[in-house]
């Protein structure tokens, strides 16, 4: 067992307090993304997976497009604690927008009608594999980031403000930047009740 690893994994955390600083470059955020997509793994290797790093005035839009989506459903009581959710997540540098390409599920499910049913809960599960090695890559370096999922509520206006193919399915976004509150301490089950080993 490699211990950098398991302490890469044991290090990654949802961190919801960031600011508008990033402890990387940009170009290295990139990399960091690029990397991922490129070597996570996704069902019969069909690279359904697709990722959009917003950053700058264009994570703002995503998080204020959010919070007037939201603004219309949630009731009005209600409406300031989402807000200051919302608040939180623009606070940050950059958020990464995960995609699975609907294309691509279609055409598997076309060509492999035996697993027909398989292939959007591939997709999805080959999505979470990418956003958990973005997650732990951006926490290796200093980038605390959360796992949020707005969608579908936000999905249209998504798509036309940045472009995005027709195709593409919205699944999760992350937001992130540097990390202004640590998290707190993580409680966990008995692990010899989550984990067997038979022999
Ligand atoms: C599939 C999945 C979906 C999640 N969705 C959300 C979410 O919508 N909003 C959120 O704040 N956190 C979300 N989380 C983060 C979990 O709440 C968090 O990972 C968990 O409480 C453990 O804390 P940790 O990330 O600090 O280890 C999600 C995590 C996973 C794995």
């Amino acid at each position: 067992m490699s211990k950098t690893f398991f302490e890469a994994v044991k290090g990654r955390r949802s961190i919801y307090a960031i600011s508008k600083e990033s402890p990387i470059s940009d170009e290295q955020i990139q990399k960091i993304v690029e990397e991922a997509v490129l070597h996570s793994p996704t069902s019969f290797n069909s690279q359904s997976s697709r990722a959009v790093v917003l950053l700058g005035e264009q994570h703002d839009k995503l998080w204020d497009i959010t919070a007037e989506t939201l603004r219309k459903i949630v009731p009005t009581e209600q409406f300031e604690g989402t807000a200051q959710k919302l608040s939180s997540f623009k606070a940050g540098y950059g958020t990464v927008l995960f995609y699975e390409d609907q294309a691509v599920v279609k055409h598997l499910q076309e060509n492999f009608a035996l697993y027909a049913e398989n292939f959007p809960i591939w997709s999805n599960q080959s999505s979470g594999i990418l956003q958990y090695v973005v997650w732990t890559a951006f926490a290796e370096e200093g980038l605390g980031a959360s796992l949020q999922h707005y969608n579908p509520l936000i999905d249209d206006e998504v798509k036309e403000t940045f472009g995005i193919a027709a195709d593409w399915k919205l699944i999760a976004q992350m937001p992130f930047g540097n990390i202004l509150t640590p998290p707190g301490e993580k409680e966990f089950q008995p692990i010899e009740e989550r984990v067997k080993v038979i022999k």
